[in-house]
């Protein structure tokens, strides 16, 4: 995989049946951590409304915020593509709003942007306007109170529905597609009818990638989402280190002439 991954190198990772791996980025700690792991993509994600300001849901998180956390997360990423999300209010039912939302994003370094919902010729006038443009269907946060919570979406016909919209995002322009919360059959079957990569989350093994927010993966939240594996007990870990630093300050064996000047 050469040094900067493109959207075309995610669709070559598709033709070959190599998974994508997808993260989500804040901070320079998260884009350092992303960015050791070589994965391929990294989403500057709305969901640090929950992991960054430990709130119930990412309706809060303001455009301000997203241009601020994109661009630390752009600057510090060589190897992955860097897409970011806009976040709820910065899009929906306005196309200048939206494209000017999404050139911000662009110029504080995203490589592309991710939007939620079936919005096909908001995606299709972004495209055209030269802003590569990721989809984002089933359970899209955004709208968890219009779905009356974190509900698994696509079951029965409404699975039928989410593969037609999958079907006109990539008709629109959209270069993947995240499909969040469904049965692993219908994502399945989505992949299998797409040319653009579909990366899951909570969507099965069949996915071209999966994602992950950063915090579940590493044990640092507290709250663990029934998709997501902890693949290091990040928090005990961590606290662990810094009450051994609150020990030896008690007990005056840190510093020592070692760490003074
Ligand atoms: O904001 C986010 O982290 C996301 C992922 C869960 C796909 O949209």
């Amino acid at each position: 995989m050469p040094n900067q991954v493109t959207i075309r190198d995610l669709r070559k990772l598709k033709a070959a049946g190599t998974p994508i791996v997808c993260v989500t980025a804040y901070d320079q700690l998260t884009a350092t951590l992303a960015e050791r792991a070589e994965v391929d993509l990294v989403l500057v994600g709305d969901s640090l409304g929950n992991v960054v300001q430990g709130k119930p849901t990412t309706l809060p998180v303001t455009m301000a915020e997203m241009v601020y956390h994109t661009e630390i997360v752009a600057r510090l990423t060589q190897r992955a593509l860097v897409v970011a999300d806009l976040p709820f209010g910065s899009y929906g039912g306005d196309p200048h709003l939206a494209f000017e939302n999404a050139v911000a994003l662009m110029k504080a370094g995203a490589h592309a942007v991710k939007l939620e919902g079936p919005y096909v010729d908001l995606i299709r006038s972004l495209v055209q306007a030269g802003i590569p443009v990721m989809g984002h269907l089933g359970f899209t946060p955004q709208s968890v109170h219009a779905f009356g919570g974190f509900r698994v979406q696509g079951r029965g016909e409404a699975g039928e529905r989410i593969t037609e919209d999958a079907l006109a995002l990539q008709e629109a322009g959209a270069f993947a597609i995240v499909l969040e919360l469904m049965p692993a059959e219908v994502a399945s079957s989505i992949t299998e009818k797409l040319d653009v990569p579909t990366i899951g989350i909570g969507a099965g093994a069949e996915c071209d990638g999966q994602i992950q927010v950063i915090h579940d993966a590493l044990g640092l939240g507290d709250f663990k989402p029934k998709h997501a594996k902890t693949f290091v007990e990040g928090l005990d870990l961590l606290s662990e280190g810094l009450r051994s630093y609150s020990r030896e300050v008690r007990a005056k064996s840190f510093p020592t002439d070692e760490h003074s000047a």
